[in-house]
């Protein structure tokens, strides 16, 4: 019988699809799983289902010898070595899509709480201090009417561009390549990323993490942001040098951001983050909707079987490998 390895507990019906077909090991502790372990978990196993929190590198790939397979319970993939699987001819999943819209979601609720300090409203409340209604009681700023920019109009990122839209913001965006069909669509204009840093009073990342965007909004384009404008980040921590962040937010430099990704993921968050209060944070849940992750451990499962049964998977990271 084929083997599967399941670094974490999956929602249903990821687990009960795998085991229909094949022999599955799932890690039985509720964390995150060591080098070590994952790499004698790959041991002769068939396929591997693995998360954004495993790093996937040589050593592992290595040791997953017999391995067809590596399908990722994500839609971002910069946690695996993807030429190194590619060299040994290892085909690698995601599940791109299925989580479009709850990410988009999660992203302008961040963009919204930030603006109208909501989490500082609710502790504020929780607090017993409320005294009643004031006129200057917890002035935010306006979200409808404003600018939003929208860094990578992939999936995503149009999905939060059709969100700003409904609450009548412009939309520019800044893409590695325009989308005319797109800006014909929506409406949105495209500009360069430093007149989109520049005009925008949200900003909103959707860019996958690579060599290219490691960074990409540092202390230059920090510099190049309105000192009312609010980043959001639901895309990868690394995407934003994160010290730099932490200067301007602390200086006031900007108005404030709303973070679900972070530098230190998934053990080493920067504590300094806790102190500032023009900061929203919420732990890497974009795709957090029991819908979207049964959905998603449908897409990874279903990813092995086709795999498994010589099928061509739907999301092929590396199609490369099957010589297309
Ligand atoms: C979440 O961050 C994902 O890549 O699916
Ligand atoms: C995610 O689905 C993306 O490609 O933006």
């Amino acid at each position: 019988m084929k083997q599967v390895f399941i670094t974490r507990a999956l929602p249903e019906p990821g687990i009960r699809m795998l085991k229909e077909k094949y022999e599955v090991e799932v890690n039985p502790h509720d964390r995150v799983l060591t080098k070590e372990e994952i790499a004698s978990g790959v041991k002769d196993v068939d396929a591997l289902v693995c998360l954004l929190t495993d790093t996937i590198d040589k050593d592992i790939i290595e040791a997953g010898s017999n391995l067809k397979i590596i399908s990722n319970y994500a839609v971002g993939y910069n946690n695996i070595d993807v030429d190194y699987a590619t060299s040994k001819g290892i085909i690698v999943t995601n599940t791109p899509g299925v989580l479009s819209e709850t990410t988009a979601d999660l992203a302008f609720a961040l963009l919204i709480a930030t603006a109208r300090r909501i989490p500082e409203g609710d502790k504020f409340m929780r607090e017993g201090k409320f005294r009643g209604w004031a006129p200057e009681l917890m002035l935010g700023t306006d979200v409808y009417g404003k600018t939003l920019g929208v860094i990578g109009l992939g999936r995503i990122g149009i999905l939060v561009a059709k969100r700003a839209l409904g609450f009548d913001m412009q939309v520019l965006y800044h893409s590695a390549n325009r989308k005319p069909n797109v800006e014909q669509e929506l409406g949105v204009k495209y500009a360069e990323l430093d007149e989109l840093l520049n005009k925008s009073d949200f900003v909103s990342l959707h860019v996958p993490l690579t060599s290219a965007t490691k960074g990409l909004i540092g202390k230059r384009e920090f510099e190049l942001m309105k000192p009312s404008a609010i980043l959001i980040n639901t895309s990868r921590g690394e995407v934003v040098d994160e010290p730099a962040l932490l200067e301007v937010l602390k200086d006031k430099k900007i108005r404030g951001a709303g973070l679900d990704v972070f530098w230190g993921e998934p053990t080493n968050v920067n504590p300094k983050l806790y102190e500032l209060d023009n900061v929203v944070l919420a732990p890497h849940m974009g795709s957090a909707s029991l819908e979207t992750r049964s959905k998603m451990a449908e897409m990874a499962a279903s990813a092995v079987i086709d795999v498994l049964e010589g099928r061509k998977p739907t999301h092929i990271v590396n199609p490369e490998v099957l010589g297309a």
